[in-house]
């Protein structure tokens, strides 16, 4: 059956959410409070990086299917469903600020018919779903909490395909009329309670988070006792108990969720009387990490005075997204030992850091560098032509917080070379 569906923000979530469910044939308004925004995305263009995104807007658009109006007031008024998907950013104290849900939810009450459905995506802790009823103060007006679990870069196929959907409502009538959106989309979904949704979302991005932290940890304890991470993770992850998925060594692990959703879930914790010692652990081993890759750099180069070449600067491949990238982290902390840092991304051209440089040609990158630090596992790093950088650098020096590149290449063409967890 078609939905009208009402989105609220037009981020990663909101854009990929009001254009999957427009996909699934439901007709989607999505509303933003930023008017160039809303001006571009009805032409079809859309602001980021993001797989697949692009087409199925201006499949929508074309269909009819798939609108954007300015201000959620205009977007609500005939919606069966209003999703919520504004952002809540990391507070001072590292829970998360719930002012965006809360000034939404005030904004659209008044316009919304009896009936209409409210669905939170934004990821909001435990509690947030009777907050957003609080707001709204209508009696006549269930909430429903539905958290995502889109990965940045691979968005719609998340959304698409995703692995479950998860429901949570003390009103199980609006929680089947929520699960019957999905109609056409092949995964389990489960209802359960709000405050088992809300904490379902966190735990997950915990729990992968802290796989990330256990495997650079892992890594350490290889180099330090002549190990191969690889074969490690290999030997680990056929265990079916286990599996072979989030286990890629890196700089840390960074991006607009895992920071803060580690740090709100320690702060949910604490509020409740618990002290989620196991967390702080992971997020500690996480700061470590980005220490180590700089203390890889020292161990090869002398780098006050000099230039350092950064490959990558997305907090992962397929994004352009650096919100809190381990890259920029690393790149920062090389900078305050008196490096200039000279960077290349493939989708990210600008960026405004004192010391950082950022350059359009992986090659440009390298010139006159002291070490080569591989920040980012985009593939196209592995074709570079290594003769042609190691011309160019002041010396051959290459730490490869990916284990992308080739180390035997390397070490044949006098190139020293510190991946991670491996010699
Ligand atoms: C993450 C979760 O994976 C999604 O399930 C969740 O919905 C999303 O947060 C969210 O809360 O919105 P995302 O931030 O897009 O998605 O990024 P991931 O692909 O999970 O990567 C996170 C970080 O871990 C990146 O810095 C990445 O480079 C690193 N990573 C990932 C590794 O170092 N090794 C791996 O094997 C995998």
């Amino acid at each position: 059956m078609t939905s009208t569906i009402a989105v609220v923000g037009t981020g990663y979530v909101g854009l990929t959410t009001g254009a999957c469910f427009s996909k699934l044939g439901h007709d989607v308004i999505c509303a933003d409070i930023v008017p160039e925004k809303i001006d571009s995305l009805k032409r079809g263009e859309i602001p980021i990086h993001e797989a697949g995104l692009e087409e199925i807007v201006r499949e929508g658009i074309d269909s009819g299917k798939l609108t954007f109006v300015l201000g959620a007031e205009n977007a609500v008024s005939n919606a069966d469903f209003v999703y919520l998907c504004v952002p809540t950013p990391q507070g001072a104290d590292g829970s998360a600020d719930l002012t965006y849900l809360q000034a939404a939810a005030r904004q659209i009450s008044a316009k919304l018919q009896p009936g209409t459905i409210v669905v939170n995506k934004s990821t909001v802790p435990v509690g947030s779903t009777h907050l957003v009823e609080r707001a709204l103060g209508r009696s006549d007006i269930p909430v429903v909490s539905n958290p995502e679990f889109l990965r940045e870069g691979t968005a719609v196929d998340d959304f698409l395909n995703p692995d479950r959907v998860v429901i949570g409502s003390d009103d199980q009538a609006a929680a089947g009329r929520v699960a019957a959106l999905y109609l056409g989309v092949r995964a389990p979904i489960m209802v359960t309670d709000p405050a088992s949704a809300e904490t379902c979302k966190y735990a997950a991005n915990a729990f992968l988070a802290t796989k990330l932290s256990f495997t650079n940890a892992i890594a350490a304890v290889c180099e330090a006792v002549g190990a191969d991470v690889n074969d490690v993770l290999l030997g680990m992850g056929y265990d079916h108990r286990i599996g072979h998925e989030f286990l890629r060594p890196g700089p840390g692990w960074g991006g607009s969720c895992f920071p803060k959703d580690a740090k709100a879930i320690i702060s949910i914790a604490e509020d409740a009387g618990y002290d989620f010692s196991l967390m702080r652990g992971v997020v500690a081993v996480n700061e470590e990490q980005f220490e180590r890759i700089v203390r890889k750099v020292e161990s090869v180069a002398d780098i006050d005075g000099a230039t350092v070449a950064m490959l990558g600067l997305a907090f992962k491949a397929g994004t352009d997204d650096v919100r809190e990238s381990p890259s920029l982290e690393i790149a920062r902390r090389l900078i305050a030992k008196g490096a200039t840092v000279c960077g290349y991304d493939p989708a990210v051209k600008s960026l405004n850091m004192e010391g950082l440089e950022v350059v359009d040609d992986a090659y440009a990158a390298c010139e006159g560098a002291v070490a080569l630090v591989v920040a980012t596992e985009w593939d196209d790093f592995k074709w570079l032509d290594l003769d042609k950088i190691g011309d160019s650098m002041a010396a051959r020096n290459v730490v490869d917080a990916r284990n992308l590149l080739d180390r035997g290449a390397l070490r044949r063409r006098g190139f020293t070379y510190q991946g991670v967890g491996r010699s």
